[in-house]
């Protein structure tokens, strides 16, 4: 298959580019030569490649900066979805769009809780708004899309928490405080990549699909777990929210359902399985 990636310099965008590239063409549409914002010039540019399929990564994904620019956001998450879309459908490539847990309100009905494709999204930021925007873009405009919700994500080369966690750890210092009231699905890019190639290979699914790892954690629980795999002895401590506010709203829970996933017998690993692999690709013995 011959598939573009939009955003294919970003930290997904890398890793699927380097899994699928074992089996399938891979083509990276970043800045500057592809721009989202380009209807024009990126449909014309889709147009001549002839991708059999496009992922769409591209996207404003620092949550807090979206507060402040709402308008960039829109344009980004919406606009450049819709543009992405159009040139799918224009040249009649499956459309694989990469979407985020931020649709949700994080304010679960109950505990234990995770939400299924089928819950109604209420996001309560402007990066979870203009992403929802983007997901009815994409659908609105290719019929032959797919909406990829994932969440807590890292990957090689980072920026992400457990890139922080792993630098913060070896710093030192005093105890570290993590807040323990949020809970999520921390998932690898490489997992991401996996449910890429899945999807793929089933033309017949469309709609909404989520696919984080399995099980859940708080931040804390996840800083845990990369302090003890990498075997740091900084001290770490949890605390609240309120202890550390941040210009958009955390969701409590935004954990999610892989309903869809599981109906085809896919299994996305557990979220500490995925994470242990991950470490020990990227931190080496020697850098620990
Ligand atoms: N990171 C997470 O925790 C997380 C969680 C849930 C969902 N997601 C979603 O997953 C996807 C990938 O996230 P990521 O963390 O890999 O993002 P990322 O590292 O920020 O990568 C995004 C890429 O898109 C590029 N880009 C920005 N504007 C563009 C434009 N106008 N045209 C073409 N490319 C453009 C960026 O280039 P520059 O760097 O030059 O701007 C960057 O290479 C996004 O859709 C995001 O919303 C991420």
């Amino acid at each position: 298959m011959k598939i573009l990636v939009t955003g294919g310099r970003g930290m997904l965008g890398r890793t699927l580019c380097r899994r699928l590239g074992a089996r399938h063409e891979m083509v990276v549409a970043d800045l500057p030569e592809w721009d989202v914002l380009d209807a024009e010039s990126f449909m014309e540019k889709s147009a001549t490649l002839g991708p059999d399929a496009i992922v769409h990564c591209a996207a404003m994904t620092k949550v807090d900066d979206c507060e402040t620019n709402e308008e960039l956001a829109f344009a980004l998450n919406e606009t450049g979805t819709r543009n992405v879309a159009m040139a799918a459908a224009a040249c009649g490539a499956r459309l694989i769009a990469i979407s985020t847990d931020y649709v949700f309100s994080g304010e679960p009905p109950r505990e234990p809780w995770a939400w299924s494709e089928t819950d109604v999204p209420a996001p309560r930021t402007v990066y979870g708004k203009s992403k929802l925007a983007g997901e009815r873009m994409a659908q609105l405009v290719c019929p032959d899309s797919v909406v990829l919700r994932i969440a807590w994500l890292y990957g090689a080369g980072g920026p992400s928490f457990v890139h922080t966690m792993a630098r913060l750890g070896r710093e030192g210092g005093a105890p570290l405080k993590v807040v323990d009231d949020q809970r999520g699905n921390p998932t690898s890019a490489d997992e991401v990549s996996g449910v890429v190639e899945f999807l793929l290979s089933h033309p017949e699914v469309s709609g909404v699909v989520h696919g984080t790892c399995e099980n859940q954690c708080s931040w804390y629980g996840l800083a845990k777990e990369v302090f003890s795999l990498l075997g740091l002895r900084r001290g770490i401590v949890p605390c609240s929210t309120e202890e550390f506010p941040r210009p958009a709203p955390r969701p409590r829970n935004s954990a999610l359902k892989k309903g869809v996933l599981n109906r085809l017998g896919y299994r996305t690993r557990d979220w500490r399985e995925a994470l242990g692999v991950f470490v020990r690709g990227e931190f080496p013995q020697e850098a620990r």
